[in-house]
């Protein structure tokens, strides 16, 4: 089985001294574990002085945003430049940024190469919105995003992301609905059929692929069973240290199996 990855992504969530306090509270509560990567995605603000306190043996940081062009007039932008030394991975393509922030196939597609060219490993969420799996195009949508995103990568650089599966309509900002191990597991495998055709069989098989629409501490144990499932990307239960930490053990007794 390999090594799963648990990501926390906290959002627009925390000022800096709460988010210096959960930190404190899951470094008490984690331990180090060699089978499970555990990475927290806190704002933009707080990755500075969280990259100082961070037990680097316990956790890596991620953004969850960056801009594309290293740098230059881009009056309120951070480029992935600037996050070389501080954030290990970015989260790109995120359904809120997408929806809230317009973010196309192409502006997606620029980040991902950014990102690469900067040495920072990305995070690619990909999913379809309700609307799409009603009209039964959520494969034509996800095919399109991966497609886009990973459009002139070379076959390492892709082996050595991350895409993360997030349904819209399971992430509790846009509804929430609960989706099932099985419908995830179909998908899951579809991604890496897609990665398969893309970029060969070695990169199909190394690319980490995860889930991340809602799933808290009791729930998460059904999607790590998965067999394509390499991990997770948590909202809302990642902050909260008990459920995050309940995570985060959960992957780890798999991991035991
Ligand atoms: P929730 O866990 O709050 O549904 O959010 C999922 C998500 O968007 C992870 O990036």
């Amino acid at each position: 089985m390999s090594k799963k990855i648990v990501i926390a992504n906290w959002k627009m969530h925390l000022n800096a001294s709460q988010a210096s306090l959960l930190l404190h509270r899951l470094q008490e509560r984690i331990r180090i574990h060699r089978e499970v990567e555990v990475v927290i995605a806190p704002s933009m603000l707080v990755l500075q002085p969280l990259s100082v306190q961070i037990d680097r043996r316990k956790f890596r940081l991620a953004a969850q945003n960056a801009y594309h062009q290293d740098k230059g007039a881009f009056t309120g932008e951070v480029s992935f430049t600037m996050l070389q030394d501080l954030a290990h991975y970015v989260i790109i393509g995120h359904s809120e940024r997408r929806i809230y922030f317009n973010e196309n196939l192409d502006i997606v597609s620029k980040k991902v190469s950014a990102c690469v060219r900067n040495g920072i490993t990305p995070i690619l969420c990909v999913g379809e919105t309700k609307q799409e799996r009603k009209l039964g195009e959520a494969k034509r949508v996800i095919h399109d995003q991966i497609y886009t995103a990973l459009s002139g990568l070379t076959t390492s650089e892709v082996s050595n992301m991350i895409i993360a599966y997030e349904p819209v309509w399971a992430i509790s900002t846009f509804g929430g609905e609960v989706a099932t191990p099985a419908q995830v597991g179909r998908v899951l495998e579809f991604i890496r059929m897609q990665v398969e055709e893309l970029y060969g069989k070695q990169a199909a098989k190394k690319i980490r692929i995860i889930y991340g629409g809602s799933v808290d501490d009791k729930t998460v144990g059904g999607f790590l069973q998965i067999e394509q499932c390499d991990g997770v990307l948590v909202g809302n239960a990642s902050l909260n240290y008990i459920k995050f930490a309940g995570i985060v053990d959960e992957a780890y007794r798999q991991s035991l199996v």
